[in-house]
C-alpha cells in the first residue's frame, strides 16, 4: 500500500480510543426499551457487562444515576455491594466515571418533582437523596454532577407558583454548593435543560434559561450547563448556537450528544442520526472552534441516547459504536473542511474571521467613532444594494460537500 493509500485507509476507519473521551450513561445502553405505549423489548443489562462492552468498543467513561446501579430503596449492604462490583469492573477495564447524576424522576414520590415539588417533605427528601449521591460521585472520582430536572415543572398553570419554584431551585443549588465546598469535593454542577417530557413544561427549558438562572446563585462559578442536542432541537433551536453561547459564558461543563428529528417527543437517537448538518457544525466547533483553530471544549464527549426499541442486544452495541463512529467521521470531515484551500478562500471571502476583530480600534471610544467620517458620512451603505454579497451559500455548499465525502 502506498503512503497515501494507507493514510486514506487509516482515516477511513477511525477507531475510538480513550483519549477521544467518549462516555455513555449506564441508562443509555441499559435501557430496556419500555415506552408509554408498551413494555420492555430487552432484558436488563448488568453494570459489569456494560463496563466491559464499552471498554471493548473504545469508550473511556461510564456515567450513571444512583438508581441505575442500585434500585431505589436498596439497603446499605446492597448499595455497597453494587458500588464495589462496579468499582472493580471499572478498574479491571480501565474505565472512569467522569459524571454522576441523581434520579429525581422515576419514583412516585417525585411525581411533582423533587427540588421544586409543592410538597416540602418531598423537597427535603430529594435534597437528602442528592447529598448522598454527591458523596458517591466524589467516591467514584467524578468531576461533574449533572442536574436534569425532568419532573421539575408543571402541566397546569394554576397549580405551580413558577417564581417560587425558582426560589426553591436556587435554595437547593446553594445548599448543594455549600456542601461540595465544605467537603472539599472537586465537583462542579451542570444543569441540563429540556423544554418538556416528562412534564408538560419543564423549568429551565433551554440553555439560555439555565445560563440566566445560574447568575442568580450564591456560587455561580460552581455551576454550568450540560446541554443535550435533542433537547434544544425539541424547542426548534440551533444546538450549535446554544453550545456557542455556553462556551461564551464559560459554562460548557459537560455535553449530552444525540440525535433528534425536529420538534417532537425526545427521540434520543444516535448522534448525527438527526440533524446531520448541525452535528457537523457542532463537531467542527468543539474540535476546531477554539483559539487558533484548536478544540473549544476538552471535557467528555458524552452520549445520552437510547438504542431504539426495535433493537436487540447486538443492536444495542452496534448503536453505541455508531455514536462514536459518527463523531469521529464528522471530526475527520471537519478537519478536511478546514484544510481545503478553497474553503480557506471561501471563508476569507465570507469574512468569517473578520468577526473576531474588535469593532473599535484599541483605545477608541464613542468620541473617536463619532469623529470618524469614514464610519458614517463617507461610508457607502448603498453599495450593499445589488453588491457586496457575502458568499455564505458557496461556503456552506463546500461544507456540505465535505460532509458528504464529495471532496
Ligand atoms: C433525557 C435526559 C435524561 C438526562 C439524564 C440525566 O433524555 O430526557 O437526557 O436522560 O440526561 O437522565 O439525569
Ligand atoms: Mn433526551
Ligand atoms: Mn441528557
Amino acid at each position: 500500500m502506498s503512503t497515501l493509500e494507507s493514510t486514506i485507509a487509516a482515516t477511513d476507519e477511525p477507531a475510538p480510543k480513550p483519549s477521544d473521551k467518549f462516555s455513555f450513561g449506564l441508562w443509555t445502553v441499559g435501557w430496556i426499551a419500555n415506552d408509554p405505549f408498551g413494555g420492555p423489548t430487552r432484558p436488563a443489562l448488568d453494570a459489569v457487562e456494560a463496563v466491559e462492552r464499552l471498554a471493548e468498543l473504545g469508550a473511556y467513561g461510564l456515567t450513571l444515576h444512583d438508581d441505575d446501579l442500585f434500585p431505589f430503596g436498596s439497603s446499605d449492604d446492597e448499595r455497597r455491594r453494587a458500588i464495589a462490583r462496579l468499582t472493580s469492573a471499572l478498574q479491571a477495564n480501565g474505565l472512569v466515571v467522569p459524571m454522576v447524576t441523581t434520579n429525581l424522576f422515576s419514583h412516585p414520590v417525585f411525581k411533582d418533582g423533587g427540588l421544586t415539588s409543592n410538597d416540602r417533605g418531598v423537597r427535603r427528601f430529594a435534597l437528602r437523596k442528592v447529598l448522598r449521591n454527591i458523596d458517591l460521585a466524589a467516591e467514584l472520582g467524578a468531576e461533574t454532577f449533572v442536574m436534569w430536572g425532568g419532573r421539575e415543572g408543571s402541566e397546569y398553570d394554576s397549580a405551580k407558583d413558577v417564581r417560587a419554584a425558582f426560589e426553591r431551585y436556587r435554595e437547593a443549588l446553594d445548599l448543594l454548593c455549600d456542601y461540595v465546598i465544605d467537603q472539599k469535593y472537586p465537583l462542579r454542577f451542570a444543569i441540563e435543560p429540556k423544554p418538556n417530557e416528562p412534564r408538560g413544561d419543564i423549568l429551565l427549558p433551554t440553555v439560555g434559561h439555565a445560563l440566566a438562572f445560574i447568575e442568580t446563585l450564591a456560587h455561580p462559578e460552581l455551576v454550568g450547563v450540560n446541554p443535550e442536542t435533542g433537547h434544544e432541537q425539541m424547542s426548534g433551536l440551533n444546538f450549535m448556537h446554544g453550545i456557542s453561547q455556553a462556551l461564551y459564558s464559560g459554562k460548557l461543563f459537560h455535553i449530552d450528544l444525540n440525535g433528534q428529528r425536529g420538534i417532537k417527543f425526545d427521540q434520543d437517537l444516535v448522534f448525527g442520526h438527526g440533524d446531520l448538518a448541525n452535528a457537523f457544525a457542532l463537531v467542527d466547533l468543539l474540535e476546531n472552534g477554539g483559539v487558533n483553530g484548536g478544540p473549544s471544549y476538552r471535557g467528555p464527549r458524552h452520549f445520552d441516547y437510547k438504542p431504539s426499541r426495535t433493537e436487540d442486544s447486538s443492536g444495542v452495541w452496534a448503536s453505541a459504536a455508531a455514536n462514536m463512529r459518527m463523531y469521529l467521521l464528522l471530526k475527520q470531515r471537519a478537519a478536511a473542511f478546514r484544510a481545503d484551500p478553497e474553503v480557506i478562500e471561501a471563508r476569507r471571502a465570507a469574512r468569517v474571521d473578520e468577526l473576531r476583530l474588535a469593532t473599535l480600534d484599541p483605545g477608541e471610544t464613542y468620541r473617536e467613532l463619532l469623529a470618524d467620517g469614514s464610519a458614517y458620512e463617507e461610508f457607502d451603505a448603498d453599495s450593499y444594494f445589488g453588491g457586496m454579497g457575502f458568499g455564505f451559500v458557496r461556503l456552506n455548499q463546500l461544507a456540505m460537500e465535505h460532509l458528504m465525502g464529495a471532496r
